[in-house]
């Protein structure tokens, strides 16, 4: 390949981020610099999502400022991912002059994709993606884990089956090599990865093809000897109390469920296709209170479905405080081409939409206010990543993924795992301080710490004696 200097964008879930760490890989692997801006790029490849009209239209607005850079000096434009996959994505990248479209399937294409001068299209979904994923740098303490690509349901609202095609298991032995790597390489902290984790293998024929349940590959990974393991996304569909029983039993696997329940209203889980009812929600999240009493649930849920009526969303509401999430994500319906939503039910109104996300998030912040304060003087265990904002703090995650921030303190000024005694909370983060493991506190490093920021005085006034 040519000397090329690339830039990667990338927009979507985390497995768009783990798919573009794939390619990087490749392009490095073929000799490209991997550069930091479109300034220093040759090639600028955009990973793109699709899920709802937002993530779309921010390509679209990037696409038009790189068409802009285009007619001045050469660049190749590349349209990766979701979007790419779709009818709409590629008149989108014949509008905008895009040199290569690479589906989610494709990537591997992207070395050939860069030899030929002509546009390059593939579309392909192919099976052999995993075995080219590098080992991540050495020092990492978060990794993603690819379990499974595509999904095998079809919920009316949801593009994903279109953009990443059928649901394909990882072997075992593939992600345990993987895991392997990342453990070589530092991380302690691993993030299974898949649209419906809770279905792994079955597109296998799953026992019979000597793949392991999800619960017990669970257990495979918790006893691998990783300090943490976490995964997205549970389906409530194919949740086994199994799976509660796993996370029970391994320690390493954190006592964090996302579990999207979408809509509390049987009326409107029917319409959306989600082959759950209410009840059999709940009836998870209950068989994980049993095995798990201090779970953290978190969730998505659509709000402005077409035909939710208020009664449906106050449905929703109840649900919301029958399960008391810590988390959730909340997103207004929006309708995306070629999914049975779009082409069967109209739309509501816009204001309909807003006003009732607006009424959802103030119940969730109310319940993130709520279960937040419980975890003040507590002891949590904390991943801490990087300096939040180069303050003079470190920012991180317990292991239930509360954000949380604590000051520089003498053996604890970089990124690990770190004991932390909860100080503050507000809806959205955990402030605290670093403690040994008698639960005594490690001394401050005051001179880093930024005291204009509002946290600052309460974490580096002295603590009253005890
Ligand atoms: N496989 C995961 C979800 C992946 S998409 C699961 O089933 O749980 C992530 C989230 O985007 C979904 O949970 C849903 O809440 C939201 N979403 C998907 N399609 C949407 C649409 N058309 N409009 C609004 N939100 C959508
Ligand atoms: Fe979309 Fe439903 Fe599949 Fe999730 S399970 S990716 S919401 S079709
Ligand atoms: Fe992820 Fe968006 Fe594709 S959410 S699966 S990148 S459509």
């Amino acid at each position: 390949m040519v000397t090329t200097r690339a830039h990667l964008i990338t927009y979507g879930c985390q497995m768009n981020e783990y798919d573009t760490h794939l390619v990087q890989s490749q392009l490095v692997s073929l000799g490209a610099d991997i550069v930091s801006s479109v300034d220093e790029a040759d090639v600028v490849l955009i990973n793109t999502c699709a899920v709802r009209g937002k993530p779309v239209e921010k390509v679209r607005s990037l696409l038009g400022d790189l068409r802009k850079i285009k007619a001045r000096r050469p660049l190749v434009i590349g349209l990766m991912g979701c979007l790419a996959q779709l009818d709409e994505g590629q008149q989108i990248a014949r509008a905008f002059g895009v040199d290569i479209v690479l589906g989610p399937g494709s990537l591997l294409d992207i070395g050939r994709a860069l030899e030929g001068n002509e546009r390059f299209w593939a579309l392909n979904f192919r099976d052999e993606l995993h075995g080219h994923v590098p080992p991540p740098p050495q020092g990492t303490l978060q990794a993603h884990l690819t379990i499974m690509r595509g999904c095998d349901h079809h919920c009316t609202y949801c593009i994903v089956p279109t953009t990443r095609g059928p649901q394909v298991s990882r072997s075992p032995d593939d992600i345990l090599r993987e895991l392997d790597m990342q453990l070589a390489a530092g991380v302690q902290e691993v993030t299974l990865l898949g649209q419906n984790v809770n279905a792994y293998g079955v597109d296998q024929g799953a026992q019979l093809a000597g793949y392991p349940s999800f619960a017990n590959l669970l257990r495979l990974v918790g006893q691998s000897g990783v300090r943490r393991v976490k995964f997205t996304t549970s389906h409530p569909m194919n949740f086994t109390e199994d799976v509660a029983a796993a996370m029970a039993d391994t320690p390493a696997i954190c006592e964090f469920i996302h579990l999207p329940v979408q809509s509390g209203s049987n009326r409107v889980l029917r319409r959306m296709a989600r082959e759950y009812t209410r009840e059999q929600y709940l009836k998870h999240v209950a068989d994980i209170r049993r095995h798990l009493p201090h779970a953290v649930l978190a969730t998505d849920i659509i709000v402005g479905f077409p035909g939710e009526t208020e009664d449906d969303f106050q449905d929703t509401l109840a649900l919301y405080d029958e399960v008391g999430y810590d988390s959730a994500y909340m997103f207004i319906y929006s309708p995306r081409p070629g999914t049975p939503s779009y082409t069967h039910f109209a739309d509501l109104p816009r204001e309909v939409k807003t006003e009732r996300l607006g009424r959802l998030v103030a119940r969730q912040k109310e319940w993130s206010a709520r279960n937040n304060a419980t975890k003040v003087g507590t002891v949590q265990e904390v991943l801490l990543r990087g300096d939040a904002h180069s303050s003079g703090f470190l920012e991180g995650h317990t292991r239930g993924s509360h954000p949380t921030v604590v000051p520089h303190a003498v053996g604890a000024d970089r990124p690990g795992v770190y004991r932390v005694r909860i100080e503050h909370a507000t809806p959205h983060m955990l402030y605290g301080r670093t403690v040994d493991t008698a639960g005594h506190d490690l001394p401050l490093i005051p001179a880093t710490v930024d005291t204009a920021r509002p946290e600052a005085a309460a974490l580096t006034a002295p603590l009253p004696m005890a």
